[in-house]
């Protein structure tokens, strides 16, 4: 099934490297990044691991956890989580989900056959309090992610869900936003009192009402 933004993320029940995880009833009040593995013992998934471990606490800051998948098993996991300490040079800090049965990774849609016909793409799923899917994106099997963007996106997912704003192209924590062009002047006037910087009609920039603060709703 293709998972498309604002659906809810499908719930399941899997085994996973921190015991069986009942995915909506983990993920509780907080959001969630939920990305696939192609395969355990390989190197790129190997040096992502790491990274995702090491940003661990800039995610907890921002009130999101951390879920992996591979379609390997526990046993492999754990005897993986091992070469990721020792070449990483971190402990895999947030659990890892066994997909045997590929049973997730289908529901996911994590699985393009035209791609790899038994193995996971590197999908991440950014699912938000209300278990909605706020973002989805896909990479092939040969390009490591950029965790970094995770966070810059989950900044932004959180500060325009609870504002009248956008984020610019390349926008990162504490640069000026965009006020929504939905907004008329006289509403933007009653949200923005201070005003703005009006480049075009369209284009009206405010400072970043979340710099400073860092919430983890
Ligand atoms: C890797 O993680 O290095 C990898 C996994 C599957 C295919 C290609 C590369």
């Amino acid at each position: 099934m293709t998972l498309r933004l604002g659906d809810t993320a499908p719930d399941f029940t899997a085994p996973s490297t921190q015991g069986e995880i009942r995915f909506h009833d983990w993920i509780a009040d907080s959001w969630a990044i939920f990305f696939s593995h192609p395969k355990d013992f390989t190197p790129v998934c190997t040096t992502e691991l790491g990274a995702v471990a090491k940003l661990k606490g800039e995610f907890d800051k921002r009130g999101v956890k951390i879920l992996g998948l591979s379609v390997d098993g526990v046993e492999d996991h754990e005897g993986w989580s091992r070469d990721i300490e020792a070449t990483q040079g971190v402990k895999l800090n947030f659990p890892l989900i066994a997909d045997k049965t590929r049973a997730v990774a289908e529901a996911y849609d994590m699985i393009h056959p035209n791609a790899e016909a038994t193995q996971t793409v590197r999908s991440v799923f950014v699912i938000d309090n209300q278990k909605k899917v706020r973002l989805s994106l896909t990479y092939p099997a040969s390009t490591g992610r950029n965790f970094d963007e995770l966070l810059r996106v989950v900044d932004s997912l959180k500060l325009t869900s609870n504002n009248s704003v956008a984020t610019p192209a390349n926008w990162k924590h504490g640069d000026d936003v965009i006020i929504l062009a939905a907004l008329s002047d006289e509403q933007a006037r009653e949200k923005f009192p201070n005003g703005w910087r009006a480049e075009r009609p369209y284009l009206r920039y405010v400072p970043d009402p979340s710099a400073g603060a860092r919430k983890s709703s």
